[in-house]
C-alpha cells in the first residue's frame, strides 16, 4: 500500500481553503484533521469540503496529540512562531505561510526548534514555482549581467487594502511591507541567490488606511499601507525597496537588475486592482547590453503561464519532500535573510535611521 502523510491544517481561515484544496488532489495525503481557535471554525471549515470524518479541535496542541506526520500552518502572522514551534516539536513536518513570522527573536526560535527536529519546515511562497521566475534566476546565475550590483523590487496596490485579520496590528503583525513586500523581497533575492542582508534604512505610512475616505474600515487599521526601504546587502550589492497596498500612483516601479556586463528589466504585471510579484505573473522581461559596443535591448519571451497552478506546486513539493526525505522546498536558510530585512525595516521605522539587521543567532 503506497505511504500516506497524515496531515493537519492550524489555522482554518481564508487561505487553509486554498491549501486544503489542493491536499484533497494529492492521493497520498490523508487529511486527519485541523484545529482554530474560533470555536466551532475547523468543524465547519471540515463541513465545507464534507469531510465529516476529519477531526476538528479549538486548539493545536490537541491536533498535534494525533500522530501526524505533517501540518501547513495557516494562522494570522502573529502565531506563526508559536504554532511552528509547537508543531516541529511534536515531530511534524512544516509549511508554513508567509511570511515567516514577525520579528527576529521569533525566527530564532523556529530556526531552533527545526534544527532540533530534523524535520522540514518551509515557507509558503508559491510563486517561486512560477517559469518566468525561474527563467530570470536562471538568466542572472547564468552569469549574463555580470555581478549584479543594484537591484530594485516591490510593486503593489493604488487601492488594494485587505480587511479581515491582515490591518490589525495584533493579529497580522505588519501590513503591506510583510504582507506582500515579502514576496517582492523573495522575487529579487532568490533571482540573485540570496545574499546576506547587512543594513536596512526604511520609511513606513499609513495615511491611506487610516483615512475614512479611502478606507471604510480606517478605525480599526492599525498596520502600514506604504513602505520603502533602502537594504545594502553582502557583496555591496544595492536593494531598492517600495511597497504599497494603497497610493496615489498606478506603480512602484519595475523590477531591476544591474549587472556590471547587462541589466534586466521585468515590468510589473498588470497593476489593476492587485500588483507586485504576489501570484508569480510577470510582466514583460528585457536584457539592456551592449551590441558591437552598443546599447541595445532584447526581449525575452516569457512562458505561458496561466496553466499553472502554483498554489498547488506548492503543497506537491511539500508532500515530496515529505514522503521522499528531501529538502525543504524553500528553505529557512533563505528566507531567514527575508525576514531579516522585515524586521530591519520595522525597527528603522521606529527609531528613524539605518538599523544593521540582526542574523547574530546564526553564528552561535
Ligand atoms: N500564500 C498566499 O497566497 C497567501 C494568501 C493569503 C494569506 N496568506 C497568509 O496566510 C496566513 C493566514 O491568512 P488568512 O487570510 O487565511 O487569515 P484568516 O484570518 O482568514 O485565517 C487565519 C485563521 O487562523 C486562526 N488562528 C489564529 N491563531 C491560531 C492558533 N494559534 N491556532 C489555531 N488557529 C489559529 C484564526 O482564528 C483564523 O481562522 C497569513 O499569514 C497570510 O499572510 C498567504
Amino acid at each position: 500500500m503506497e505511504k500516506k502523510i497524515r496531515l493537519g491544517i492550524i489555522g482554518c481561515g481564508g487561505i487553509a481553503h486554498k491549501h486544503m484544496q489542493a491536499f484533497l488532489r494529492i492521493p497520498e495525503v490523508e487529511i486527519v484533521g485541523g484545529a482554530d481557535i474560533v470555536p466551532g471554525k475547523a468543524r465547519a471549515f471540515f463541513d465545507e469540503f464534507e469531510l465529516s470524518d476529519a477531526l476538528a479541535f479549538d486548539c493545536a496542541t490537541d491536533l498535534l496529540k494525533c500522530d501526524l506526520d505533517a501540518v501547513s500552518i495557516c494562522t494570522y502572522n502573529s502565531q506563526h512562531a508559536v504554532c511552528a514551534v509547537e508543531a516541529l516539536e511534536a515531530g511534524c513536518h512544516v509549511l508554513l505561510e508567509k511570511p515567516m513570522c514577525l520579528n527576529m527573536k521569533e525566527a530564532a526560535e523556529i530556526y531552533a526548534a527545526e534544527k532540533k527536529s530534523g524535520k522540514i519546515l518551509t515557507i509558503g511562497f508559491q510563486p517561486r514555482y512560477g517559469q518566468n521566475f525561474r527563467q530570470v534566476k536562471e538568466i542572472i546565475s547564468s552569469g549574463a549581467l555580470g555581478d549584479v550590483y543594484y537591484v530594485q523590487t516591490g510593486g503593489g496596490r493604488s487601492r488594494g487594502i485587505p480587511g479581515n485579520t491582515f490591518i490589525d496590528k495584533d493579529k497580522a503583525g505588519v501590513g503591506a511591507l510583510a504582507d506582500i513586500g515579502c514576496y517582492a523581497l523573495d522575487f529579487a533575492l532568490n533571482s540573485i541567490g540570496y545574499p546576506k542582508p547587512l543594513t536596512v534604512s526604511a520609511v513606513a505610512y499609513d495615511y491611506f488606511g487610516k483615512n475614512p475616505k479611502y478606507y471604510p474600515e480606517a478605525e480599526r487599521f492599525s498596520v502600514d499601507d506604504f513602505s520603502a526601504a533602502f537594504i545594502r546587502l553582502e557583496g555591496g550589492i544595492t536593494l531598492d525597496f517600495r511597497m504599497s497596498w494603497a497610493m496615489h500612483m498606478d506603480t512602484t516601479g519595475d523590477f531591476l537588475f544591474l549587472g556590471k556586463d547587462a541589466g534586466l528589466k521585468v515590468r510589473q504585471p498588470d497593476m489593476h486592482p492587485w500588483g507586485g510579484a504576489w501570484d508569480g505573473i510577470l510582466g514583460e522581461v528585457t536584457m539592456f547590453h551592449d551590441v558591437f559596443g552598443r546599447p541595445t535591448s532584447t526581449k525575452i519571451p516569457l512562458a505561458e503561464e496561466k496553466k499553472t497552478d502554483l498554489f498547488y506546486l506548492k503543497i506537491r513539493s511539500f508532500v515530496d519532500a515529505v514522503l521522499t526525505g528531501g529538502k525543504a522546498p524553500v528553505p529557512t536558510s533563505e528566507i531567514l535573510y527575508n525576514q531579516a530585512i522585515i524586521d530591519g525595516i520595522i525597527r528603522s521605522v521606529a527609531c528613524g535611521h539605518e538599523v544593521e539587521t540582526d542574523l547574530s543567532f546564526l553564528d552561535k
